[in-house]
């Protein structure tokens, strides 16, 4: 499908962080013309000069390759865009500073900078994740003051890619969803999409505005649900002695639940899931629908206490007392593929134990500079083997391969103590044990260094072999 140029739209992407950048340098390797448009000159000056400036396996040679072919620029003058028949809309809308609401500012300085250049017929897509009612607003905002009035078009194009998996969900992805007020809008939409949807078959739901909006974060909250539904049943094994691998393994076995997302460990964080539920429930209490969400209320709470229980693992694994206790904490970003620190659980499990009296040192593979930046007072070590030298407990808190990779025996002579505690269940744990460590880990039964498996009492014990 074409445009009324007769040629392949012409596209335009506001907002180039993560989703923003990942988009236009995507649909450029697709074949479009994109222009990519952020406010930050220093973000615009590294993609346009060849750097991603975040870390996503893959997307730095996409970048350069389309950057070669012309077909991708990067500019900060929003006038830039106005050549384009599609804007995609992709700014941040992080949590209110002063409430669990979406901060809506972003989008909105996006839409009025956009509107006066809008002078004919052209779409505008959006693509942030917003609270349902948004779109209807930004229509009623972008006629008012775009010169076109209302030959502009508003649709919804909820995004759903994850942060290590960016490419391949934005060129493979499992469905998209179209929110459309019009046919014209629906045509334009999957002209846009059309080599997307026509090399995978991939399926498409039509439908209306509010609905798009929705879709989004329904599936974030179910995603968010699932796991602290698994991390719920982990803390009710602790109390009986129960295993929450094997109870996860067997509940995934039924086709009907799926084993996707119901890995027991420190619970999600990340710019998404923790502040999409949050502002969720923010929205439903506006429209007087608190009600039907408030177990979210539960999800938060669950979320949050893993991060607790893990702090007193540790204290507990270290013998009851944190203060002067030498952690080697290892991972910093909310999940492995990523350098993203924002809501990450692990820096706040290092923070908890630090302000407990630890001595606490931290290696993550991609995230230092962001911790750097964000926690000047979190000490860093440059490699895992410095961060261990010494350590009463190795922690692990982000599952990099790096770290699943570890020699337990490499490490016995540079550690002070030979306690492991795994918070995301991803070392061995009988290779551990078998090296002659203490494995602990949340929702399984602790076991002595022998391999002999916990058969009930205070945990603790453990601590002192
Ligand atoms: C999430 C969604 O998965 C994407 O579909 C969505 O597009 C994105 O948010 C967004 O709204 O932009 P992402 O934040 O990249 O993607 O991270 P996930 O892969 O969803 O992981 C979230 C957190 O859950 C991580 O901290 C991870 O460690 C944790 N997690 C994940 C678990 O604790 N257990 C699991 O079984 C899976």
């Amino acid at each position: 499908m074409t445009n009324h140029h007769g040629a392949r739209p012409r596209l335009s992407v506001l907002g180039t962080g993560y989703l923003g950048a990942t988009h236009a340098i995507c649909m450029a390797s697709i074949g479009f013309e994109v222009i990519g448009v952020d406010v930050d000159e220093s973000k615009i000056a590294a993609l346009a000069s060849g750097t991603v400036p975040f870390y996503e396996p893959g997307l730095p040679q996409l970048l350069d390759s389309t950057l070669e072919s012309g077909r991708l620029k990067f500019s900060s003058t929003i006038a830039d865009a106005a050549g384009a028949d599609i804007h995609f809309l992709c700014v941040g809308t992080p949590q209110h500073p002063q409430s669990h609401a979406a901060d809506l500012r972003h989008v909105h300085q996006a839409i009025d900078s956009l509107a006066p250049h809008l002078d004919r017929k052209s779409l505008v897509v959006g693509k942030s994740t917003v609270p349902v009612g948004t779109a209807l607003e930004l229509t009623r905002r972008l006629r008012a003051s775009a010169p076109a009035g209302a030959d502009v078009e508003l649709a919804w194009n909820p995004e759903f890619l994850r942060e290590g998996f960016a490419v391949q969900d934005t060129l493979r992805p499992d469905r998209l969803v179209f929110g459309v007020a019009s046919e014209w809008a629906r045509a334009q939409l999957w002209s846009a999409f059309a080599p997307v949807i026509d090399e995978h078959e991939v399926p498409v739901t039509v439908t209306d505005l509010a609905t798009a909006e929705l879709v989004k974060v329904a599936a974030n909250s179910f995603l968010a649900t699932k796991i602290s539904y698994i991390n719920a049943m982990s803390e009710i094994c602790d109390l009986v002695g129960a295993d929450v691998l094997a109870l996860s393994e067997a509940l995934g076995r039924d086709a009907r639940i799926g084993s996707r997302f119901l890995r027991p460990g420190l619970g999600f964080g990340g710019g998404c899931l923790p502040k999409d539920i949050r502002a969720f429930l923010h929205r439903c209490a506006e429209l007087g629908g608190r009600h039907a969400v408030r177990f979210l209320e539960d999800v938060d709470a669950i979320n949050g206490r893993c991060r607790s229980r893990a702090v007193d693992l540790v204290r507990d694994a270290a013998g009851g007392d944190l203060h002067g206790v030498r952690v080697a904490a290892l991972g910093a970003a909310f999940k492995p593929d990523s350098d993203d620190i924002r809501d990450a659980p692990a820096l706040a499990v290092t923070r908890e134990l630090l302000a407990a009296g630890a001595r606490v040192t931290v290696y993550d593979p991609h995230a230092m500079p962001n911790v750097r930046l964000r926690y000047p007072d979190v000490p860093l070590a440059s490699s895992v083997l410095e961060a261990i030298v010494d350590a009463d407990v190795v922690l692990l808190l982000t599952e990099w391969q790096e770290f699943v990779r570890l020699d337990p025996s490499d490490l016995e002579p540079l550690v002070g103590r030979r306690i492991v505690v795994d918070t995301r269940h991803a070392l061995d744990a009988e290779r551990w044990r078998s090296a002659g460590w203490s494995y602990r880990a949340l929702g399984v039964p602790a076991t002595t260094p022998s391999g002999a498996p916990w058969s009930g009492g205070d945990p603790a014990v453990f601590a002192t072999q």
